[in-house]
């Protein structure tokens, strides 16, 4: 075996859908959503044999249903991929896709393999989160963990009861500004182009979904002012500064440079380095920091190297927790160039790739800038970051 470098080729996203059953996917399993992204994504590189793909590896949050079925192997039986291709399924909850990538790049990167497949799906629709789990009473009876630190959105409300001066307001304007920078990505074709189309049936019949179904362009700050918050009597997470609950699926296809000689693939991006790390679970949306803390050091760069970020927005406040801890504007035009998680939804463990899909168009858009990165927030208190660079990089 040889080492390598490692490629993110290309990737493509389902839009993502309403959970619950006024939802667009509620009558479309989480496993066919899944399948759509694999044929969507090679259908894009014809020339790419199928049976050159040494596995494929797909995350979900929660492993039941149609979701159980060890989605590595089963979605790639059902998108027709040659029986000699193997798969896994694989779960770190919100960074499930995020380590699909991760994961399958280690054994690319020490040339174990050439050529794989990695994403997630979560149809949280079908499986709200926290269903069927049971946790172990050690946790709250030896106190290992804040009790609070189970529900994401409590854990929300613990950041902005730590950090004060990441006020409400503050998270309502981020949650406004994803809404927008969403709708103008949108309006300029920056979000289409790396859809998988899917035809959904609801009670109306069947519709051909194209469009992420929970964006709310004409969100104001007075809209969001007076909203409910869900998660704590007068507390400060609201609808309007939360990721709300979706469906999606993602797909990415990974390759070593091996793989992309041969079979004359473009990389959109190359991995420079990754970094996972974990924090007290209660206020978990912090953990991008320490995990992009590990990620700039491994890969010998600062912050001010990056000149593109994708932060999933899992919550507002944990991504100004984030900006504020680097240093960085809440408007910082670095970040989330297409607005985020708040406005297109934030299927758990799928949200890893599109974030990387993201940042792979924009790193296409902005060839003078040379390092991004994505990074989440992962519960029970962990972070994950991935630093690239971007195959599109002409100098300054
Ligand atoms: C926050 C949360 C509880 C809201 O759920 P919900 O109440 O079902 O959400 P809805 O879409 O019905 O929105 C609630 C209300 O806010 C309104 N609203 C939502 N976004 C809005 C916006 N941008 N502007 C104006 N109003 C908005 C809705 O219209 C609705 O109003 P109504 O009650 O008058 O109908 C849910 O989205 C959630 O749990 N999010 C976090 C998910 C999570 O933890 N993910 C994992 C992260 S680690």
């Amino acid at each position: 075996m040889q080492s390598q470098n490692v490629y993110f080729i290309d990737g493509v996203r389902t839009p993502f859908g309403k959970a619950g059953d006024k939802g667009v996917y509620w009558n479309t399993r989480a496993d066919d959503l899944s399948v759509k992204t694999v044929i969507g994504l090679l259908d894009r590189h014809p020339n790419l044999p199928k049976e050159a793909i040494d596995d494929v590896a797909i995350a979900a949050a929660n492993q039941k249903g149609d979701q159980g079925l060890q989605l590595g192997r089963s979605v790639s039986i059902l998108a027709g991929l040659p029986m000699s291709v193997p798969g896994y399924a694989i779960d770190r909850w919100c960074a499930g896709a995020m380590t699909a990538v991760t994961t399958v790049s280690g054994a690319i990167g020490i040339g174990a393999y050439d050529l794989a497949l990695a994403g997630g799906v979560e149809h949280m629709g079908h499986h709200p989160m926290g269903d069927g789990m049971d946790p172990n009473p050690r946790f709250l009876a030896e106190k290992l963990v804040d009790p609070t630190a189970l529900n994401m959105g409590n854990t929300a409300e613990k950041i902005h009861d730590r950090f004060p001066h990441l006020t409400k307001e503050r998270s309502d304007q981020l949650g406004v500004a994803s809404q927008q920078k969403a709708a103008k990505a949108y309006a300029d074709g920056n979000i289409q182009a790396d859809l998988v189309s899917v035809s959904a049936q609801s009670t109306e019949g069947w519709k051909l979904v194209t469009k992420d179904e929970l964006l709310r362009p004409d969100s104001t700050i007075e809209g969001l002012k007076d909203l409910k918050t869900p998660f704590r009597p007068h507390g400060k997470v609201t609808a309007g500064n939360a990721s709300p609950l979706t469906d999606g699926a993602t797909m990415s296809l990974i390759a070593g440079e091996r793989a992309v000689s041969k079979y004359g693939l473009k990389p959109k991006m190359k991995m420079i380095s990754f970094a996972f790390a974990g924090v007290e679970p209660e206020i978990m949306g912090i953990g991008p920091i320490p995990s992009t803390e590990k990620a700039l050091s491994k890969a010998g760069l600062k912050m001010s190297d990056i000149g593109l970020i994708e932060i999933n927005e899992a919550f507002a406040i944990q991504v100004l927790s984030f900006l504020d801890h680097f240093e960085l504007s809440d408007d910082d035009p670095r970040v989330n160039q297409y607005g985020g998680a708040i406005a297109m939804g934030h299927p758990l463990a799928a949200s890893g790739v599109r974030l990387m899909i993201q940042l792979a168009r924009q790193f296409e858009q902005n060839p003078d800038v040379r390092y991004g990165m994505t990074t989440m927030c992962v519960g029970l208190g962990m972070g994950g970051t991935v630093i690239w660079e971007n195959s599109n990089y002409r100098g300054k």
